[in-house]
């Protein structure tokens, strides 16, 4: 239990940080949340036309939760790093900087994969690029990846990590809500388009 707390606050912490926010305010580009649609992940940076700066963010938000899974094995083994990225993803989505109003945990989601199984990195890039290269939108794309995770990883045997990110797939789907009623109606942004 003292593992599960001090892994937990600790991946909490370092997934709060929001790198997207950060970064496009020391860009001078404004408040990311005024921006498209006001999420501070990765997608939206984009809106503001800056790419690298995405790809920064992108990689940044999938770090944290990478470094918190990795440190968390390094540390206590087992099943630490599952712990510690499943609470990065959480300090994404609810940091305590910005009143609990987080993320939408995508790139989390990849940089915890990194940590616990990478080989499953390739397998939500693969599913990720082909439905955005199809469809255009992040959204969607993210939505049908962080589906098939949990059910690779079941196939595959790995039933702990299974369980972690099929209740982190259910979450991403509730943060997804407008986007889910956007695609819906149509009305979704495509990637490339502003606003
Ligand atoms: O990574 C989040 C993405 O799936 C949707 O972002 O800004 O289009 O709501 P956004």
């Amino acid at each position: 239990w003292q593992m599960i707390a001090i892994v937990s606050l600790f991946g909490y912490l370092l997934g709060s940080i929001p790198f997207g926010l950060v970064l496009t305010k020391m860009a001078g580009l404004g408040d990311l949340r005024s921006i498209g649609s006001g999420n501070i992940g990765a997608t939206n940076v984009l809106r503001t036309g800056n790419k690298k700066l995405a790809a920064a963010t992108l990689l940044l938000d999938a770090l944290k939760a990478t470094a918190a899974a990795v440190i968390a094995d390094r540390v206590f083994g087992g099943d630490a790093a599952l712990v510690g990225g499943f609470a990065a993803f959480i300090g994404h989505l609810f940091p305590v900087w910005l009143g609990f109003k987080g993320g939408k945990g995508v790139a989390t989601y990849i940089g915890m994969l990194l940590g616990v199984e990478p080989i499953m990195v390739l397998v939500f890039a693969i599913v990720w690029l082909s439905f955005a290269f199809l469809s255009r939108y992040s959204s969607l794309s993210a939505l049908i990846a962080t589906l098939v995770i949990p059910v690779a990883l079941w196939i595959l045997g790995l039933e702990e990590a299974a369980i972690v990110t099929a209740v982190m797939t259910v979450i991403t789907y509730w943060r997804h809500k407008q986007n889910i009623e956007r695609l819906i109606a149509g009305t979704e942004s495509k990637i490339g388009k502003k606003g």
